[in-house]
């Protein structure tokens, strides 16, 4: 089939990708022309698991095409997908719709009849309906759809070509056929598919943010009972999970949940419930995010103390920069902010991190940054573990012994093998987990 995805950041480009690689002759429309001229060249602009390969061979296929023109988009094909972002509004919670609409404009005019256009922005609930209206005017013929996007950072490429759900929310059977033959392989591996109105998909998107985001916060605030009550997180979150009602996953306590989904996607739906007449309903997000912004508060309070009682003239060596392992994003990243408030309480930091340093240092330049994890913790007082990058956890906590000024460690992610690296002497401390608990020095 042919059609158009427009907005080549994370979703977009994986998505047109994806598409091509299944068959798809896409058109990816981008109005960053640097953007675009990087992948018609056949590079991806960001970094992520195996989509350079399919970038390089949907290109060379010339099943993956690239433009700057919605006009070139419109003439291209009848279906387009919409994947460009909905960040938060700078003076409030609110999503900023501002991209969307402005595709809208600019494609909704060349439309050809009959034309689908299918957002896959996450967005408030009732965007599809007002987009509708809009088009009413601007291409009397066409009609929109929802489909959400559920893929993650890191494994965007898998999670889209083995999705654990598809999403179809339409207003017409039409407009249900064209997205299931789009999505015929995946239907074909036995993939779950769901069929609704555009207002349920869009809500689903949100909703499944707003669970994982709880479920993280919740173990979080099960994290600061058990410093309170001098019992185990770890051991807690284990048990509880084990509950196949409840589950394991998304219950790892810690510094808590960043990127460019999670925080601002809460705040939106909260923020369009309130709008709705709903608010109360989902008061508790608020919670969530108050919960969540609070591990980096109380990582930096434990840090002052472990380090008794300030940062003036201190050195902390931190791991990690990345809003998570597999990414090089620093969006709202809880390691770099971490970091930053560390070094405006006085603290010399020097920052590792295996993919995200350009993007830290373009966010965040005054911090002092290296690719060598012993010269980050060179002569340190104080190693923070803020990203749970799998080379954290093949460290040799003896090696690294030898070149820091105090063998003291704060495992905020809770994955370093507390054990050994109390035996190689470190005093090891984590969130969420008293010291009775975790074996070594002191
Ligand atoms: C998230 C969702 O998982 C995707 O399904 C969704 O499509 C995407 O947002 C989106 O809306 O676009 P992503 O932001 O890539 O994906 O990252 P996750 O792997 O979900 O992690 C989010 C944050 O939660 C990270 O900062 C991670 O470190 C943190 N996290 C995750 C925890 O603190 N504890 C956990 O147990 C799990």
């Amino acid at each position: 089939m042919r059609m158009t995805v427009i907005g080549t950041g994370y979703v977009g480009t994986v998505h047109a990708a994806c598409m091509a690689d299944i068959g798809h002759e896409v058109l990816g429309v981008d109005i960053d022309a640097e953007r675009i001229a990087t992948l018609a060249a056949g590079r991806a602009p960001l970094h992520e698991k195996d989509l350079d390969a399919l970038v390089v061979s949907g290109v060379s296929s010339g099943r993956l095409r690239f433009s700057t023109s919605l006009a070139e988009a419109a003439a291209f094909a009848d279906l387009h997908f919409v994947c460009v972002g909905t960040p938060q509004r700078p003076n409030g919670p609110a999503a900023d719709l501002r991209y969307v609409d402005s595709v809208v404009e600019g494609l909704g005019p060349h439309l050809r009849p009959g034309a689908l256009v299918v957002g896959k922005s996450t967005v408030p609930v009732g965007t599809a309906e007002r987009i509708a209206g809009r088009l009413a005017h601007l291409a009397p013929d066409a009609e929109v759809a929802w489909n959400p996007e559920f893929l993650r950072e890191g494994s965007a490429v898998h999670d889209t070509m083995h999705p654990e759900r598809l999403v179809l929310g339409v207003a017409s059977a039409r407009a249900d056929t064209l997205l299931r033959t789009v999505y015929e392989p995946m239907r074909r591996a036995g993939v779950p598919l769901f069929t609704t109105d555009p207002a349920t998909a869009e809500l689903v998107k949100v909703a499944s943010n707003a669970f994982l985001a709880t479920k993280i916060s919740f173990v979080n605030a099960m994290a600061e009972v058990c410093e309170a009550a001098g019992a185990d997180v770890t051991l807690l979150a284990r048990a509880v999970g084990a509950d196949s009602r409840i589950g394991p996953h998304f219950l790892d306590p810690g510094l808590g949940f960043g990127g460019s989904c999670f925080p601002k996607d809460i705040r939106a739906f909260a923020a369009r419930a309130e709008e709705l007449g709903a608010g109360e309903a989902v008061a508790f997000l608020h919670e969530v995010d108050r919960i969540n912004t609070r591990q980096r508060r109380r990582t930096v309070e434990r840090a002052r103390r472990l380090l008794g009682g300030t940062f003036a003239g201190r050195r902390v060596g931190v791991l990690g920069a990345a809003f998570k392992p597999g990414s090089d994003d620093v969006r709202d990243s809880p390691a770099l902010a971490v970091a930053t408030a560390v070094r405006a309480q006085g603290a010399a930091v020097r920052v590792h991190d295996p993919q995200a340093l350009d993007n830290a240092r373009a966010v965040c330049p005054d911090l002092t940054y290296t690719l060598d994890i012993p010269k980050a913790c060179e002569d340190a007082d104080l190693v923070l573990h803020l990203t749970q990058w799998p080379e954290y956890r093949a460290i040799d906590p003896a090696a690294l012994a030898g070149v820091v000024r105090t063998p003291l460690i704060l495992d905020a992610r809770n994955v370093l093998d507390a054990r050994a690296w109390g035996a190689a002497g470190w005093a090891f401390r984590a969130l969420g987990r008293p010291v009775s608990t975790l074996g070594g020095a002191s």
